[in-house]
């Protein structure tokens, strides 16, 4: 069940109550692909780096290990030891990003496993199972992430048919949540909007999604290739057509600039790799902007990655250290700087969701971007 606090202009402040626990929003989800913060990252880590949802794939982990061994094992909470919530992506978007030898039917995808080339098949009702067996606290829909750019009349077949696989995955879910030895009866569904870059197919369909009444929504297909630009009109159009008594999750976005500018325009779930990967490649978020760790004027720098950052990093070590690990490819090095990015996302948040709540989400966005995009 999802509380809203506060509207300031689009921007909401609310939670989401799950049988997990209640997440605070707008939130950041920590990626953890194949159940693993990629960087070495326990969960007693994420707990550090104040991480509320961590987020898997169905894909992955159907994969390997088998979403029956995770299911044997107790779910996805147990394998894991994480107690909070996690959401687990469909597979959707993995097997149009991943596979290869791809081919869409009605009934769902064929597709090869990136791992061994093996021959698969998922469909609404696959990835519904996988997702029941591996417990999470909100599953999301199958669908079909289009390509960037792709015709009108692409769209509209693949949009149409992302609609009748989303029916199917309701009354999938509905059904596995009924079933007595079901991991976890109350998994939650969020639909997901498609369209591509056509505000009057994204219009359509967030109508269409919104009357099944389901406790969440996401937009998918963006950050694809199209400009920033476009994007964010996308999300201008669209938003005021998904319920703003539910939460919506823009899926795979993005930078800090992107969020700060999808949270003003009523977005309040969000997914990245980019501190994770980033921080693998020693690139760190700051209040002023992003640094490379390896720059060499870090040499004889006993500072800490950010004055002030409370982050595991930023407490005990110097940036002079973090870049000899680095260079010495140490793996250390790039632990650190993970953790370092995931708190800072995970404290932006926290941020945004104190500005809305005090009314002034324009100023802070506004004070925010000065100082990361000039430095100062
Ligand atoms: N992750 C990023 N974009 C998408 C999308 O369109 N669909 C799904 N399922 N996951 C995504
Ligand atoms: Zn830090």
């Amino acid at each position: 069940m999802y509380k809203l606090h506060n509207i300031d202009g689009k921007a909401k402040r609310g939670e989401l109550h799950t049988v997990h626990g209640v997440i605070q929003t707008p939130v950041f989800m920590n990626v953890g692909t194949a159940a693993a913060i990629k960087g070495a990252v326990s969960t007693e880590d994420l707990k550090q780096v104040k991480c509320q949802v961590e987020l898997s794939n169905t894909y992955h982990l159907h994969v390997r290990p088998g979403d029956g061994v995770i299911r044997k094992l107790g779910g996805l909470h147990k394998f894991m030891v994480w107690d909070k919530p996690i959401l687990t992506d469909s597979g959707g978007f993995q097997v149009f990003s991943l596979t290869s030898l791809r081919k869409i039917k009605e009934e769902g995808v064929y597709f090869s496993s990136h791992i061994d080339g093996k021959k698969i098949f998922m469909g609404p009702e696959e990835s519904m199972q996988i997702q029941s067996n591996l417990a999470s606290t909100i599953a999301m829909a199958f669908d079909e992430c289009p390509p960037y750019p792709a015709t009108r009349e692409y769209m509209k077949d693949s949009v149409d048919r992302t609609t009748r696989w989303l029916v199917r995955c309701k009354d999938e879910l509905n059904r596995l949540n009924g079933l007595d030895d079901t991991i976890n009866k109350n998994q939650l569904l969020f639909g997901i909007n498609q369209g591509g870059t056509y505000e009057d197919m994204r219009i359509e369909h967030a109508k269409v999604i919104s009357e099944l009444d389901l406790p969440g929504y996401a937009i998918g297909g963006l950050a694809v290739g199209e400009s920033h630009h476009e994007m964010y009109r996308i999300l201008e159009a669209v938003v005021p057509h998904l319920p703003q008594n539910k939460p919506t999750y823009l899926m795979g976005v993005g930078t800090p600039q992107n969020i700060l500018e999808a949270v003003e325009r009523g977005v309040d779930f969000f997914d990245c790799v980019y501190p994770t990967r980033n921080g693998r490649h020693g690139h760190v978020y700051t209040n002023h902007g992003k640094m490379n760790m390896l720059n060499a004027k870090f040499e004889l720098d006993d500072r800490p990655i950010e004055e002030g950052c409370g982050c595991p990093a930023c407490t005990t070590y110097s940036r002079a250290y973090i870049r000899h690990l680095l260079k010495a490819k140490e793996m250390l090095g790039m632990r650190l700087c993970v953790l370092h990015n995931l708190y800072f996302y995970n404290s932006m948040m926290e941020e945004i969701r104190e500005a809305i709540e005090n009314n002034r989400y324009s100023d802070y966005k506004a004070e925010k971007l000065e100082r990361y995009n000039n430095g100062n």
